[in-house]
């Protein structure tokens, strides 16, 4: 199969060298040749590898790098740098390109970085892993305690490899519910962003389960702003795309800020936790309507009702009527077991699978699962639609 490339310069004569260089590695070709002072609005389409001869101090380029590795769709990009510091080598990483190459160009090099891609064949056949998103429409009702258990069951279900990441980012509670002590946390990944693969993004993971893995928050609150919307969405799409998981599972913080709409965004689907009460319903309708407002409808949202009690004040049909909406699925209250679980770190749904409160969430796991696996947006649909019952 050949290596097709891509090759950015400024003169004819690092044309012709560039040119050069390719037609020496054997199984690569140069497809097209751009011009750096008349760049395109993207990198083509239809090509392996950009290879960019690197102008310093041109900000219209950077920005041009910048926005193409942010889009996993691009094919890597390789820098030829005239000079190697480690300025431009943190640059080149913040900018995200795959490598970086001293001039003039060594053969050798350049193969190895060929063989590092990973995904050069076969990328078309990836469908990425499901990303589902779990939102607390305010603190306390339950969101970290559905995620774990949902993230759980999951990895115990379906053939998949499940990643939960705690974007709780101040507070990130999830460790706890595992008795874990992460070593590395969501900053490792930020911090080798312009390197990550699926090898190193394991290696910053804290394996709870066989087939399910956490990536922890920030361990201090002051961190937690490291994190921007557009290298979280580097991130996300990373996970998505080309980390080999079938389901990644977020715990949102219930604050609806930059870094929780982007994550909705990049959802599949979004479950909306709530409790029967008063504050947290209405919470719960105003969070509806900012999504309405704000054209996120598109998503798909499950209003999911946790520690639900049949004998309590409110039906599910008063809430329904409140919130104009269906509440899709229902989670028993379980104050004693549930308190005692999280306090000694140990899942609900291993220890106990049997309480209501589990069965409850095995079958909301289904339901996303869908009843014959890869079928899952037929099944979220039905969900949406209300077709899943309810206790
Ligand atoms: N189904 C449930 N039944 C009873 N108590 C629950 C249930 N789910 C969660 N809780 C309790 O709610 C509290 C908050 O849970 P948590 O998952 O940390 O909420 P959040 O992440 O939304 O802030 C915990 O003390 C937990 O024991
Ligand atoms: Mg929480």
């Amino acid at each position: 199969m050949t290596t097709r490339f891509s090759i950015y310069h400024h003169t004819p004569e690092e044309e012709e060298y560039l040119n050069k260089v390719i037609k020496s590695v054997p199984g690569a070709a140069v497809v097209s040749s751009e011009n750096l002072a008349h760049l395109p609005a993207r990198p083509n389409s239809g090509v392996d590898v950009v290879l960019l001869e690197y102008q310093e101090d041109n900000p219209l380029l950077d920005r041009w790098i910048q926005k193409a590795t942010s889009d996993p769709q691009n094919p890597p990009i390789f820098l030829l740098l005239r000079e190697i510091s480690t300025d431009y080598l943190w640059k080149a990483l913040r900018l995200g390109v795959k490598e970086c190459f001293p001039c003039p160009l060594s053969l050798d090099h350049l193969q190895e970085a060929l063989d590092r891609l990973p995904t050069l064949a076969g990328t078309e056949e990836k469908s990425g892993a499901h990303m589902v998103s779990i939102l607390g429409c305010k603190g306390g009702v339950g969101s970290s305690f559905v995620a774990a258990n949902l993230a759980y069951l999951l990895a115990e279900e379906s053939k998949g490899k499940v990643l939960l990441m705690d974007l709780d980012l101040e507070y990130g509670e999830l460790k706890y519910f595992f008795d874990a002590q992460p070593r590395y946390t969501i900053l490792d990944v930020v911090e080798n962003l312009g390197n990550l693969d699926s090898l190193y993004l394991n290696s910053v993971l804290h394996a709870c389960q066989e087939n399910l893995q956490l990536l922890a928050a920030p361990s201090r609150i002051e961190e937690a702003e490291v994190l921007t919307p557009g290298l979280l969405e580097k991130i996300l799409r990373f996970i998505k795309m080309e980390s080999g998981y079938g389901w990644a599972l977020m715990d949102v913080r219930h604050k609806i800020d930059e870094i929780t709409l982007k994550t909705l965004e990049l959802s599949e689907l979004v479950i909306l936790v709530t409790r029967p009460s008063v504050p947290a319903l209405s919470n719960t309708k105003k969070i509806l309507e900012l999504f309405n407002l704000l054209g996120l409808e598109g998503a798909n949202f499950a209003v999911l009702l946790n520690c639900w009690d049949k004998k309590g004040d409110l039906s599910v049909e008063e809430m329904e009527k409140f919130l104009g909406r269906k509440v899709v699925a229902a989670v028993a209250n379980d104050p004693f077991h549930v308190g005692r679980s999280i306090n000694e770190g140990k899942l609900l749904a291993q220890t106990a699978p049997r309480l209501p409160v589990c069965q409850d969430l095995r079958k909301v796991a289904a339901t996303i699962l869908g009843r014959d696996q890869g079928e899952c947006r037929r099944s979220f649909w039905g969900w949406m639609t209300g077709q899943w019952g309810r206790r």
